[in-house]
């Protein structure tokens, strides 16, 4: 088998500009998040105008976090590894390019409506339906680019990260138009074509798979590759890959009544989510574990390689959180945390811990090779980066725990006459001290993401055009 230069090259273009707005979102959403924070510290700083109220900046920081962070995030990586792992250009020559500014289009408005109070009601769904029309076409024009790279792949398997990032993408296109069904009235109302239970049981089924699919397959898509690419070592177990699979799509999308608990779902809904998520567990692990043994007979590169200790911490944050989203599953675990700062912590254990950290660490992997850069600018820079993401998600989430769990007992507290022993607002006095640590621990991970943006415009500000056009050709194997 000979090796030969081909003459045609990856498309690094799209990924360079997904990966650029990943930093640039990951800042904007998560000074959002500090700010939310701070809001529920300080009052005042709600200004007392109805547009920067907690009310509706709270959506615009979920959507940039998800949307506009993971979402770049997501696009960039799989681009990259579709392209590398399938040895070919993407599919559809201009259509990429589209989707990068349809996807940045759809950001924009969202930045523009939901400050303005335009919102559909639904948590994580909030975009009112034009925007909804044009994210289907982004997003059908996406899965278009991806799977027509699948099919012009010179290998002969598909790798398995591209499973995993291919399953997000037609999930997500399905949860999109099945909890999107809306019956316009004005070109910025719209009202779901659901009602009462069958809608809480809809949205939930799409919001716990838009955590399933969205903030997880499409993550361990990208662990799959920038795992073992960082620490030079294959997948610990391709065969458990696969299981990890296909058990993981199969029990995901039974799970989403753990969010209606003791609501007017069925009953037996509710104990089929408990069951399924308590099962979830299994896969979960199977997934880590697979990530973390791939580091067997490499675990010497964490003493000074910062990137791939980003990507192992962010496996074990989501081996926690993985763990204790079945526990909050059990319902009687969840009469205690529904509602509560604990149920925010978990969700940011799995939101910083994990789907930040594996970005950011895959990013610092990709930003140098499609720039054409040997390495990132700084590699101390990257440490204080790794220390002030971990500091900043553990304070967060330990804070919250605290809160959380106080919050629950402190409601739940009754007198001997059955009179209950606190008020709401004795609740949530106590719990300002954990909002305080929570802003603290949101600002350290922030000053993380400002040193990896200055570290990136240092790393890029030097990229020469001759040299990235020589990195995007690429070696075929077998080509005469
Ligand atoms: C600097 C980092 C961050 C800070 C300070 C922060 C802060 C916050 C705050 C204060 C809330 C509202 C909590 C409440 O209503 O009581 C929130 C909600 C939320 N954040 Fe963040 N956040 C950060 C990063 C992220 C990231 C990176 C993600 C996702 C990738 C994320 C996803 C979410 C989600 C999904 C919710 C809604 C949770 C729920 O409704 O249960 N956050 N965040
Ligand atoms: C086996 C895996 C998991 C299970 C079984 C699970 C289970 C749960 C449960 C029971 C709740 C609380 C529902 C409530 O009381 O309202 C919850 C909330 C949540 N979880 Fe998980 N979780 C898992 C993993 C994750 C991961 C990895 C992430 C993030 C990347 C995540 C993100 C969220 C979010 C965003 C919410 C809040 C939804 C909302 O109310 O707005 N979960 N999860």
């Amino acid at each position: 088998m000979s090796t030969a230069i081909s003459p045609t090259a990856y498309n690094y273009k799209v990924v360079r500009q997904f990966a650029i707005m990943t930093v640039i979102w990951g800042v904007v959403g998560m000074s959002l998040g500090v700010l939310i924070a701070s809001q529920l510290v300080w009052p005042e700083l709600n200004l007392g105008l109805p547009w920067t109220s907690f009310g509706r900046l709270r959506p615009l920081h979920t959507n940039a976090v998800i949307f506009a962070f993971g979402g770049c995030a997501l696009m960039a990586t799989s681009f990259y590894v579709v392209q590398r792992t399938c040895q070919a250009r993407l599919f559809g020559g201009p259509l990429a390019s589209f989707v990068f500014w349809g996807w940045q289009a759809v950001i924009v408005l969202a930045a523009i409506t939901l400050p303005l109070g335009f919102t559909s009601s639904k948590e994580y769904a909030e975009l009112e339906w034009p925007i909804d029309i044009l994210l289907t076409i982004v997003w059908v024009s996406y899965a278009v680019v991806f799977f027509g790279t699948v099919m012009k792949r010179q290998t002969k398997h598909i790798y398995v990260g591209n499973w995993f990032f291919g399953a997000f993408i037609l999930v997500t296109a399905m949860l999109h138009l099945v909890n999107n069904m809306e019956v316009p009235v004005t070109l910025t109302k719209s009202y779901s074509m659901y009602s009462g239970a069958t809608d809480a049981m809809i949205q939930w089924w799409y919001g716990h798979n838009a955590v399933g699919f969205f903030l997880t397959t499409g993550f361990l898509g990208m662990m799959y590759y920038f795992v073992p690419k960082q620490a030079g070592r294959p997948v610990y177990s391709y065969r458990l890959s696969i299981v990890h699979f296909w058990a993981l799509i199969t029990l995901y999308i039974w799970a989403g009544p753990h969010h209606l608990h003791y609501t007017a779902l069925p009953d037996w809904a509710q104990s089929l989510g408990m069951v399924m998520s308590l099962i979830l567990l299994a896969p979960s692990w199977g997934g880590m574990i697979n990530g973390m043994m791939t580091l067997s007979g490499a675990w010497h590169k964490l003493r000074h390689d910062p990137i791939l200790r980003f990507l192992v911490v962010s496996l074990a944050f989501y081996g926690m959180s993985t763990f204790e989203g079945p526990m909050m599953a059990i319902k009687t675990v969840n009469a205690l945390s529904h509602y509560t700062d604990w149920t925010i912590g978990h969700v940011h254990a799995g939101a910083l811990g994990w789907v930040a950290m594996v970005s950011i660490g895959s990013l610092y992997h990709l930003i140098p090779k499609v720039f054409a850069r040997e390495q990132m600018h700084s590699i101390g820079l990257i440490n204080a980066h790794f220390w002030l993401a971990t500091i900043g998600t553990v304070l967060y989430i330990a804070s919250m725990w605290v809160n959380g769990i106080a919050q629950g007992l402190m409601w739940r507290a009754v007198n001997e006459d059955g009179t209950l022993t606190y008020s709401f607002v004795e609740a949530l006095e106590a719990s300002h001290p954990g909002f305080i640590v929570r802003a603290i621990g949101g600002a350290f991970f922030l000053i993380g993401m400002l040193l990896m943006a200055y570290n990136t415009w240092r790393t890029v500000r030097v990229a020469k055009q001759a040299e990235i056009e020589a990195a995007e050709k690429f070696v075929v194997e077998g080509a005469h």
